[in-house]
Parts: C-alpha cells; structure tokens; sequence
C-alpha cells in the first residue's frame, strides 16, 4: 500500500516536470507568473544596471503603463491584456539577451 502510493508519487511527479519542461522549450522562453493588478518587473537576462536595452512584446513595442529602468521593464498594474512574448535586446547592437514569456492570472500549477 505505502509502496503504490510512494510510486503513484512518483509518477505524478515526473508527469509534472516533463510537461514543465516541454512547455519550456516548446516556447523558448522562461515563464514568468504574475497576479493580475500587480506591478511586474522582468529583468533581461543577467544583464546589470548600466546596460541598455529595447523591450518588445510580441515582436512589437510595449504600448501598456511601464517604465524602464536600465534592464528592467516595469509593467503597472498588469492585467489579461498583459500577457505575451516579452524580448529584450540589447543595445547598440540589438542582440537578443532574454526571453520572458508572461502570463498573469492564475495557473493550476501556481496556484495564488
Ligand atoms: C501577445 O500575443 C498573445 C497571443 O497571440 C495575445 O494573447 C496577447 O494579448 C498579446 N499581448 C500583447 C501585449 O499584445
């Protein structure tokens, strides 16, 4: 009894972690979980303070509130409208250094 319940653990677990991972990879982007109305700051990469960078959402300018700290994008009171692909590239080059893939709300996964 402990023994199938111990291994029916195990299974659920690694059911878990695949799907994580593919998910992952499919987009190529890390997931980034934010609460609907909340301030959400992305950081591109490990970039530091004095780098400058361009953010794009879905391959577009970011057009929602935000302000932009150095490699930090802030996004204000973020709502469903919010979610997308956000990129960062860094300048003067225009060299892709992250990829942040926001999704606000709630999530079975990552339950609020
Ligand atoms: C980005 O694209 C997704 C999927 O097409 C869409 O649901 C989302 O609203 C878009 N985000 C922005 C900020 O335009």
């Amino acid at each position: 009894m402990a023994n199938s319940v111990t291994s029916l653990c195990c299974v659920v677990l690694a059911a878990v972690v695949v799907a994580y991972a593919q998910r992952r990879s499919q987009l190529g982007a890390r997931v980034q979980y934010e609460r609907m109305g909340s301030d959400v700051t992305m950081q591109c990469g490990s970039l530091d303070s004095t780098a400058a960078v361009t953010w794009k959402v879905n391959g577009t300018d970011v057009r929602a509130r935000h302000q932009q700290d150095g490699p930090q994008l802030v996004l204000l009171e973020v709502d469903l409208s919010s979610n997308g692909l956000y990129s960062c590239f860094q300048e003067p080059n225009g060299e892709r250094r992250d990829q942040i893939n926001l999704r606000i709300g709630r999530h079975p996964m990552f339950p609020v």
